[in-house]
């Protein structure tokens, strides 16, 4: 009898205990459930918060930043001096941009009331200080003149929307500003001994008046980020499909539409670069003068790229703690990858039962799709090829590493027909030097390099497709 209740006390504790520790058990691992599903979502809110700073973080380096670059565009080539006496009106005739976002809302009442002297240089000075000129940044003395000038991505990278007045409005990051004269611009610089000396390296005999000619050349929309790397003026036989089409046309290209590019392998006009982050690299160090870091020994080969080799451009370090250029990559390119594409609108930008038609040809008849792939406008992977499978001379593609041509993003073509946000003379303008003027231009070239046989009809769908992307 004892023993049997001995017996049922330490099953009843047994029982007690296992039930007690199943408890805890639970308990615990219902917490440990709570915590680990907390952490995961946490995780991925970190993902969002991440996303959201590093867009916030490119764009303010995007639009803002000179990487330093004030040592160079300022304190060198004085290029400051000429704003402090440039009247507005010369400053919009160069292409520059304002974005009204920036202007108080008087000033905009007065501009749209045409009150304010577009004459007078204090108001150019008025406008950079209240950071509104897309792409300049000033540094001022205590009477309001400026000291010195930095240049940031946005200067050829944005333009407005005119909403207040031809030049005046909201910025559009990415989108490239076809009426920007950049070479005109750096043609006033009161200093350009320092772009001699440099393309000096390739050519001894090179002038100041040399390089102002070849500045003076590239015309709007455009910019030659190769010439500090090969000395290389001039396109000296412009062909296409066996045509010659021109003799020593200027080596600038357009400025890209730097939108919807996300996904796309290589970068730039031409092939071989590397991804947009290599691009922003070597533009902020190598062309904006900037301080920073850049490495390509692929630039040691002096037979490609004489001044380059000569000035070692591909070899440009300076210590971390002054690097202002290296550290703010990772936003930059974040926020780059995020703009989309300008979107068309349908029987307003382009005809949407052509459209249809034309949709048809790109990927049947025409062949574009086997390049301009669905719906990436490239391939996804090697997008790039030689100038004689596009049966174009190869001039621009023997300036890059790769030796060929990459196969450009199609979204967005309609701003540039249209010539939205442009001034009227600098619309159209396609392929890297501008060689055809419409998208008809184009689809005429194609269809006589690639023997396509379109018809008139087929040719006029084609472009209303491309006008739709
Ligand atoms: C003076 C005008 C100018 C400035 C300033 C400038 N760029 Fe460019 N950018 C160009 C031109 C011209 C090209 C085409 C170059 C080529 O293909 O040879 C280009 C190409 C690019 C491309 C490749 C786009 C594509 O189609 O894939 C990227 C990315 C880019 N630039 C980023 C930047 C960034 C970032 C900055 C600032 C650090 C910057 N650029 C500053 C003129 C400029
Ligand atoms: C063999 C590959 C290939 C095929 C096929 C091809 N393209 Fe292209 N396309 C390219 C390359 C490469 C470029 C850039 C050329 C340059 O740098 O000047 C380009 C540029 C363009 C541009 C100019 C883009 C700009 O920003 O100026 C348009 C428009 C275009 N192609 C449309 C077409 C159409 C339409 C077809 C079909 C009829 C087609 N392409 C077929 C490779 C191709």
């Amino acid at each position: 009898m004892k023993r049997k209740f001995t017996c049922t006390i330490a099953v009843l504790i047994f029982g007690a205990c296992a039930m007690l520790y199943y408890a805890v058990w639970a308990q615990r691992n219902a917490a440990a459930f709570a915590d680990d599903s907390q952490r995961r979502s946490g995780f991925d809110a970190a993902v969002l918060q991440n996303s959201l700073q590093m867009v916030e973080d490119g764009r303010k380096i995007f639009r803002f930043d000179t990487f330093g670059d004030e040592s160079f565009w300022g304190d060198t080539l004085h290029l400051h001096q000429v704003l402090n006496t440039l009247p507005p009106s010369t400053a919009l005739a160069l292409g520059l941009k304002i974005d009204s976002h920036a202007l108080s809302p008087s000033l905009i009442e007065a501009i749209k009331q045409g009150k304010v002297n577009l004459g007078d240089p204090a108001v150019t000075r008025l406008l950079i200080k209240q950071n509104s000129v897309l792409g300049v940044v000033g540094f001022f003395n205590g009477n309001g003149t400026l000291r010195s000038v930095g240049l940031t991505c946005a200067l050829c990278h944005s333009t407005v929307d005119d909403s207040v007045a031809p030049n005046i409005g909201r910025r559009i990051d990415g989108l490239a500003n076809r009426d920007l004269n950049v070479g005109a611009i750096v043609a006033t610089a009161p200093n350009l001994q320092p772009v001699v000396d440099l393309l000096k390296l390739a050519d001894a005999g090179i002038t100041v008046s040399d390089v102002l000619k070849v500045l003076n050349s590239w015309g709007p929309g455009k910019f030659d980020a190769e010439l500090f790397l090969d000395g290389k003026a001039t396109n000296p036989q412009q062909v296409t499909n066996g045509v010659v089409t021109g003799m020593n046309v200027p080596g600038a290209t357009l400025i890209p539409n730097a939108r919807g590019l996300a996904g796309h392998n290589l970068h730039t006009w031409t092939g071989g670069w590397g991804t947009v982050t290599y691009w922003n690299a070597f533009v902020a160090v190598v062309e904006m003068h900037g301080v920073g870091t850049f490495f390509d020994p692929r630039f040691d080969d002096a037979a490609q790229f004489p001044v380059a080799a000569a000035a070692h451009l591909g070899h440009i370090s300076v210590d971390p703690d002054h690097d202002q250029v290296t550290g703010k990559l990772p936003a930059l390119h974040f926020f780059q990858l995020a703009l989309p594409a300008l979107k068309p609108r349908p029987a307003i930008d382009f005809d949407p039962a052509a459209a249809a038609r034309g949709d048809e040809l790109f990927s049947g008849k025409a062949n574009c799709n086997s390049c301009h792939h669905e719906p990436l406008w490239t391939e996804p992977g090697w997008n790039q090829h030689s100038a004689d499978e596009l049966k174009i001379d190869g001039f621009e593609a023997d300036r890059a590493p790769g030796h060929a041509y990459r196969t450009m993003n199609l979204a967005g073509l309609f701003v540039r027909e249209r010539g939205l946000f442009m001034h009227p003379e600098n619309k159209g303008g396609f392929y890297h030097d501008g060689r055809f003027k419409t998208l008809l231009d184009v689809a005429n070239s194609y269809n006589d390099r690639f023997s396509l046989g379109l018809t008139d009809q087929e040719k006029h769908d084609l472009v209303e497709y491309l006008k739709s992307l």
